[in-house]
């Protein structure tokens, strides 16, 4: 069998302080550690070889703590030398503690795995990784934007664990570019994407490509649209690790199983540093602009690019979470159930609204919704929208509605203003262009009042 030995060298990731120590293990027998990839990925197998972590050398940089104990580590075959299936292993770890899963990512991964940290599940996350007693590494990608209490979370964190974070930052030239062409808060205006992009997601490519595993504080009940099948261990179904290619890191997330409500019980129980904004009504914590206190009982990812529509909330770090029949919706609108039915909403097609484009004196104000049938917030909407309708009947003002997804969606955004769904757009009588609805809160009151001021 051929075997791809690893360098055992520094591996330095480009622009950053990011390196690998430790690596000096030719005493140590190679482990061999191969990777099957999912059928759902579509790849094809590959395997690697993995150095072992040589505690000894290890650096005052790194995030290590002393062997305080050492687990047992769950039934998992080990195989040396075969092909590795983690979608097998993940259904053996299904039952398995978070302090085990992680036991095991650590033993198998040393020096070349690190938890990806920021909030409150990866704070357990390392207080894990310290019960385990074996050395672990922690990485944080600072974007430039985060909340200055998430800094002082930071800094506890080092203080409390002895560690050194490795911290990630975007790239200066790439982040001036973006401010200086768009503004700071261009995110609010054409969507999250392209900021994340460039403060997150190229910062964690990088920080990526020196690893050959991450761990990850990713919960199944943290975001139902998009995280409710995430495995305990997966390989990697977006980026690349060391040794490049798809396929060549593996991605866990002890917590998957786990519910909020227990990592909080678990936070609390052995005291550990939290982000002081949790005391202010925050739950899910990313960067200042895009995150904000949930009320009770509202989900935690409401609070986070609450101005966009659920499927896209996830910002790049784990688009692997978004299915492929989510994206397709982009270019083929899925068959769901149609919504905004009523003899009082005129279905607009794409050339309908083209002529009320063209119009400059109207007979009548027209007010519209962009929409499309699988999105939650267009669907909360849709009794306000039917009862506003009725009740502007025969009142001067018709009410409409156009299907923005698919492909029309390019369109809507181009000439339509339309930013996420639902976009509401009035046409008053005679001013040409569409004034857009700026409000979140869509009752009828509240549309009434914008109609009535714009009519
Ligand atoms: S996000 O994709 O929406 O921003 P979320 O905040 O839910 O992610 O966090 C999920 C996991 O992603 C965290 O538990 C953590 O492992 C990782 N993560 C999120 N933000 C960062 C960050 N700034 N630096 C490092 N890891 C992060
Ligand atoms: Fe930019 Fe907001 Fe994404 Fe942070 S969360 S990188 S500020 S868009």
């Amino acid at each position: 069998m051929a075997l791809a030995v690893t360098s055992s060298s520094s591996t330095a990731i480009s622009g950053s302080s990011f390196s690998r120590s430790g690596a000096s293990s030719e005493s140590k027998a190679l482990q061999i550690c191969s990777i099957r990839l999912s059928d759902r990925t579509h790849l094809s197998q590959r395997r690697y070889s993995m150095k072992p972590l040589n505690v000894e050398s290890h650096s005052r940089n790194e995030s290590w703590v002393s062997r305080a104990s050492t687990l047992i580590a769950p039934e998992v075959e080990e195989k040396g030398g075969e092909v590795e299936d983690f979608e097998q292993l993940a259904k053996k770890l299904e039952d398995a503690s978070p302090l085990e899963i992680m036991d095991k990512a650590l033993e198998r991964f040393g020096d070349e795995i690190a938890i990806a940290f920021s909030g409150a599940e990866d704070v357990a996350l390392i207080e894990y990784a310290r019960l385990t007693g074996k050395p672990f590494r922690v990485f944080s990608l600072d974007t430039g934007r985060l909340n200055p209490e998430t800094y002082r979370l930071f800094d506890a964190v080092e203080k409390q664990y002895g560690i050194r974070i490795e911290y990630m930052f975007p790239d200066a030239v790439e982040v001036q570019a973006l401010v200086r062409n768009k503004g700071l808060f261009s995110f609010y205006e054409d969507g999250h994407q392209e900021c994340c992009r460039v403060r997150k997601v190229r910062p964690l490519r990088r920080a990526l490509k020196g690893l050959k595993a991450w761990i990850t504080g990713q919960r199944k009940d943290q975001s139902p649209g998009t995280r409710s099948e995430i495995p305990i261990v997966q390989v990697d179904p977006v980026f690349e690790g060391l040794d490049g290619g798809v396929g060549s890191l593996v991605k866990w997330n002890p917590l998957a199983n786990v519910e909020g409500s227990d990592v909080w019980n678990f936070l609390r129980t052995m005291d550990v540093p939290v982000n002081a904004l949790h005391a202010q009504g925050y739950v899910s914590i990313g960067c200042e602009p895009c995150t904000r206190p949930v009320l009770p009982g509202q989900h935690e990812r409401e609070g986070r690019w609450w101005w966009e529509d659920a499927k896209a909330k996830e910002c790049g770090l784990h688009k692997g979470n978004i299915k492929e029949e989510d994206g397709a919706a982009d270019s083929k609108p899925a068959a769901v159930q149609e919504i905004f039915e009523s003899n009082n909403v005129v279905a607009l097609s794409r050339g309908g609204v083209e002529n009320l484009m063209k119009l400059e004196n109207r007979k009548e104000a027209w007010l519209v919704v962009l929409y499309a049938p699988w999105c939650p917030f267009c669907q909360a909407m849709e009794a306000s929208y039917i009862e506003l309708a009725e009740k502007l009947a025969g009142k001067g003002v018709k009410v409409a509605k156009f299907r923005a997804d698919g492909e029309q969606k390019e369109f809507a955004k181009q000439e339509l203003q339309l930013g996420s769904f639902p976009t509401i757009l009035l046409f008053p009588k005679s001013a040409p262009r569409a004034i857009k609805y700026p409000s979140e809160h869509r009752d009828v009151d509240s549309l009434m009042t914008f109609v009535n001021l714009l009519r």
